[in-house]
């Protein structure tokens, strides 16, 4: 079975991909349809950037498409920078401008308040089914980077029970935990029971 990963992140692409190697899924990406639009997230939730790249790319594809949306939420910031985690220091901000702003807008907050959590809203379509399935992980933001590996706010965000951020873990560690892993393992389920996919 072929799928297209909906998205031009490649890091998200290196996990999912890896995520998806032990299965005889064949993974496509933007390499494979130069032209793949860019899909604008002007959606005021996680489910609904989701479901649009989903559509945008399958109505280009016209195959099975994979699509996530992924949030960092701090409840001492009221949630932000949820929705907005792609662009939190603005529109073209990089990851280390996100990380700074975040890290500037948390340094009153005491570490007792200084909890958080990863949200992936993962969507799969093709022209008979539409699948939704999420993925959460709690952790902590520290005050400075630390580790490496992954991307995105992975450098901030502490893992108690590794006593690491998930910038410190192999792919194959944050894979098993994250959530967009959660997300990725509760869709493989998903289609396992819908016949979509027979062996994983
Ligand atoms: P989106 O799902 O492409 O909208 O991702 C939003 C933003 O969240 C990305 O630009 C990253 O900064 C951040 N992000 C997404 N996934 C992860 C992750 O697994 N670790 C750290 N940051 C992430």
């Amino acid at each position: 079975m072929k799928l297209v990963l909906a998205t031009h992140n490649k890091d998200k692409i290196s996990e999912l991909k890896a995520a998806l190697n032990s299965t005889q899924v064949s993974v496509l990406t933007y390499e494979d349809f130069p032209d793949m639009p860019e899909v604008i997230e002007d959606g005021k939730t996680l489910e609904e950037n989701a479901l649009k790249k989903a559509r945008e790319i399958y109505q280009y594809t016209q195959l099975p498409v994979l699509a996530d949306d992924t949030g960092l939420e701090v409840p001492a910031l009221g949630g932000a920078p949820g929705v907005k985690s792609s662009r939190y220091a603005g529109e073209r901000a990089s990851y280390a401008d996100n990380v700074a702003k975040l890290l500037k807008e948390m340094s009153q907050i005491p570490k007792e308040q200084r909890e958080a959590r990863f949200r992936t809203v993962m969507v799969y379509l093709d022209g008979r089914y539409q699948i939704m399935t999420e993925g959460e992980v709690p952790g902590q933001i520290l005050e400075e980077v630390r580790g490496d590996g992954g991307f995105g706010y992975d450098p901030v965000f502490y893992y108690p029970p590794y006593k690491k951020t998930f910038s410190e873990l192999t792919l194959h560690e944050k894979n098993s935990i994250s959530h967009r892993g959660q997300a990725l393992l509760r869709m493989i389920k998903a289609l396992r029971e819908n016949h979509i996919i027979t062996e994983v």
